[in-house]
């Protein structure tokens, strides 16, 4: 070889920053895949599990309107806030949200505080793809339920083709590195000390040889960057689950079923949790509550046997508590139940729907805070508020929301 070496450690230089830009280019590919080959398959899981029961894809009307052609009639912010909370939507008079208010009253659509715009945008997108008219005509036969299962291998094979052209491509980028790798070694050793001044490679010991490698930047490189990735996933991983007891859902002593009670008998919620308008806490019913009913009903039924018994010795049934904000924050529920108009459903899920009761939502600072940032204050029919909103509208053109009236201030929510 007779080269000039000279530019040895440029060399080195921008093979080192060829690796970086090969690691943020990886990332960044990996990052719009997931985001990309999520879209219309997982909206279709978020439909099928949340919407389903009330809309079609069709133009057909089940509960709710058929949802065809909706991104052509609405835009997507609409969309997002509507979904997000039809109620605040209906409230808050906007013109097209009462009419369809008006049309299909009494029902109302739940709210789905708890959807990101990304979920809703994936939602959107498969109902796009779903209501299109291509793909055999039993989409628009099918009706309700079949008509969202006909497209699905239309909206799985696009993701499935990216993830081995993402594979593919990642091994080539593997291949580059290695190739860039030994092209390293060979000059370093090309431009090594004439011999005699230097122990030859032959005489070179193992631990001399480990040093070379250890001291080549591009391999230091590499695994510097493997390790902060490896770091930063496993500490936003931990971050975002730190407490949060999502979907915690405990076996209660007795097989009480909020479905049977709340759904299909339609029981007040108040009826058994009788301070939930006026109090802090919403309170667990006591059996004498349950006796009002079962004093009468099913008394043969097992179950029922353990209420009477729980009389009989005067022990409380030891319902598992399901919902524990840390004693550092303070909730109160007639605040949002009877001032703020909040739905339980909002915070607690589909509950007239629970055989067992779950936690539907995080109860994390975030989500309150999050809550309260969105969230337009009822001030409707209530004289308390008249005032604050008149100050509130001459410095602002946005509506009243609960972080305008200190819904953000940490003493609010802690002591
Ligand atoms: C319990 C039944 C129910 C469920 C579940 C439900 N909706 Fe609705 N939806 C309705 C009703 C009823 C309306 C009509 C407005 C009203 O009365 O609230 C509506 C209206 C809509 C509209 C406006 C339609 C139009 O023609 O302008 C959209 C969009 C919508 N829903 C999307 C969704 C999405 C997305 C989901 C699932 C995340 C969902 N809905 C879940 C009942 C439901
Ligand atoms: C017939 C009485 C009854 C009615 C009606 C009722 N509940 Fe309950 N609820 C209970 C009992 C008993 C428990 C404790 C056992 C359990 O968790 O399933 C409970 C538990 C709960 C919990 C969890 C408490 C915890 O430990 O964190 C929530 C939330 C809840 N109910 C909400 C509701 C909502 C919302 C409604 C109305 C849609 C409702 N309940 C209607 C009796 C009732
Ligand atoms: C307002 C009336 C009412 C109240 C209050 C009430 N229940 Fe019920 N409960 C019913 C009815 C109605 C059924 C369904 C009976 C049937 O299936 O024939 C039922 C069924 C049940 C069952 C299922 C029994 C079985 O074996 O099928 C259990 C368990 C139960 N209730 C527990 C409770 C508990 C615990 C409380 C108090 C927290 C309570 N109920 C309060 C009306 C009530
Ligand atoms: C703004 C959100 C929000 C709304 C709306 C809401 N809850 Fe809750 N609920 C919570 C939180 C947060 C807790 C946990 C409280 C704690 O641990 O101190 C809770 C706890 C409960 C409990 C457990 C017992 C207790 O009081 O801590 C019951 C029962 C309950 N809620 C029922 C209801 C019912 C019924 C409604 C509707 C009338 C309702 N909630 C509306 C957020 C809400
Ligand atoms: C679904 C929306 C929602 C969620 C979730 C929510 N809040 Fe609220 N919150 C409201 C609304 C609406 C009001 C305004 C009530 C009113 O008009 O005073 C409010 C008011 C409050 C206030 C009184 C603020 C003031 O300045 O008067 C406190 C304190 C509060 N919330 C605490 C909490 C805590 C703690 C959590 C979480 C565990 C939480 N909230 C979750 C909607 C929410
Ligand atoms: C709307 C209610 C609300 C407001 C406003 C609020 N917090 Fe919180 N905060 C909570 C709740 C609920 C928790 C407990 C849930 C959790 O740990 O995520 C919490 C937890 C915390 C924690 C403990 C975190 C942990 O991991 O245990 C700290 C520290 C904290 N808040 C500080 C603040 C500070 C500082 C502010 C003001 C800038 C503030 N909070 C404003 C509701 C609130």
């Amino acid at each position: 070889m007779h080269t000039d070496f000279g530019d040895f450690s440029l060399l080195k230089m921008y093979s080192r920053s060829v690796i970086n830009r090969v690691v943020i280019v990886l990332i960044v590919l990996l990052g719009s895949y997931r985001s990309q080959a999520q879209d219309a398959a997982k909206g279709k899981e978020l439909f099928s599990t949340l919407c389903q029961q009330c809309h079609a894809v069709t133009d057909e009307k089940v509960i709710g309107p058929g949802l065809k052609g909706i991104n052509q009639r609405r835009d997507e912010a609409w969309l997002i806030k509507w979904i997000k909370n039809p109620q605040a939507m209906i409230s808050s008079g906007d013109p097209y949200a009462t009419a369809l208010y008006a049309k299909f009253q009494p029902v109302v659509m739940q709210s789905f505080p708890d959807l990101s715009d990304d979920d809703i945008k994936n939602i959107l997108a498969h109902v796009e793809e779903a209501s299109a008219p291509a793909k055999g005509g039993d989409a628009a036969a099918g009706g309700t339920n079949t008509a969202t299962t006909a497209p699905a291998a239309a909206s799985e094979s696009p993701s499935g083709l990216f993830t081995v052209v993402l594979v593919a491509l990642l091994v080539v980028m593997l291949l580059v590195l290695g190739v860039l790798l030994v092209l390293v070694t060979i000059l370093s050793k090309a431009v090594a000390p004439a011999p005699g001044t230097e122990p030859t490679e032959q005489t070179k010991s193992f631990y001399q040889r480990l040093k070379a490698v250890t001291g080549n930047s591009a391999l230091r490189s590499i695994v510097l960057w493997l390790f902060v990735f490896v770091v930063v996933k496993q500490t936003f991983d931990g971050l975002y689950s730190v407490g949060v007891s999502q979907g915690y859902a405990p076996k209660q002593p007795i097989a009480f079923s909020h479905k049977l009670h709340a759904g299909q008998y339609q029981i007040n919620c108040n009826y058994c949790h009788t301070a939930v308008y006026k109090g802090k806490l919403a309170t667990i019913p006591s059996a004498n509550i349950c006796m009002n009913c079962h004093g009468e009903i099913k008394r043969e039924s097992p179950e029922i046997q353990k209420i009477y018994k729980a009389i009989e010795t005067d022990t409380p049934i030891e319902w598992v508590r399901v919902h524990n904000l840390p004693d550092l924050a303070y909730f109160n529920h007639a605040q949002h139940t009877n001032v703020g108009q909040v739905q339980c459903q909002t915070c607690h899920g589909e509950v007239e729907k629970m055989e067992v009761m779950e936690q539907r939502s995080s109860l994390t600072m975030g989500w309150c805070i999050d809550c309260h940032r969105k969230t337009e204050v009822a001030t409707k029919d209530n004289a308390y508020y008249d005032k604050l909103v008149a100050l509130h509208k001459k410095g602002s053109k946005e509506p009243l929301r609960v972080a305008n009236i200190g819904g953000l201030e940490c003493s609010k929510c802690h002591y």
